[in-house]
């Protein structure tokens, strides 16, 4: 099944997740391509037509990166975004898990999709209000992501 992987990344922790769940969907024998918002039009990814796609990004200022929505909001906007039927969201942040917010995102700019409730929320960084260049994803994310990539591998079949 072709699966898109949307995210937007300024510092590499979301770009990080991104290629890691890329793999782990290759691995279940999908076949996959990334997007990054800021190197990619939204065009280019309907044109791989995609059956499922991740979305994830960082949370800047209380909010998913502002990027990211304006390309989710351009992917509604297209026609041909009806290949997509369901989708699932990962977000990187050091205090406010906005996963929901992305997902609420994603339904209006395209309410035929389905999105799976599990989210793949990582924190970075040490919780104490550190430089937001220089923190990093925490130790365990690969096994979350490892459980998240499961749950929406069931959730495609
Ligand atoms: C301009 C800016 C604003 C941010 N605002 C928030 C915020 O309001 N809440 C939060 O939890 N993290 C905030 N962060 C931290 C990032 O979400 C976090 O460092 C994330 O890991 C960055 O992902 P990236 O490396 O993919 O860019 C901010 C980072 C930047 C650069």
């Amino acid at each position: 099944m072709k699966i898109a992987i949307l995210y937007d990344s300024r510092y590499g922790n979301t770009e990080q997740l991104a290629e890691f769940l890329g793999e782990k969907a290759k691995d279940g024998g999908h076949e996959v391509q990334l997007f990054r918002t800021k190197k990619t039009k939204p065009a280019n990814l309907l044109a791989f037509q995609p059956v499922a796609i991740l979305v994830g990004g960082p949370t800047h200022f209380g909010q998913p990166a502002r990027t990211l929505r304006k390309y989710i909001e351009k992917l509604g906007k297209l026609r041909q975004a009806s290949t997509m039927q369901k989708a699932a969201v990962f977000n990187c942040y050091t205090g406010d898990d906005v996963s929901i917010t992305i997902q609420n995102q994603i339904s209006t700019a395209l309410p035929k999709i389905e999105i799976l409730e599990k989210t793949l929320p990582i924190r970075t960084g040490d919780g104490t209000g550190e430089n937001w260049n220089k923190v990093m994803l925490q130790n365990n994310w690969k096994e979350e992501a490892s459980s998240f990539t499961l749950a929406f591998l069931s959730f495609l079949s």
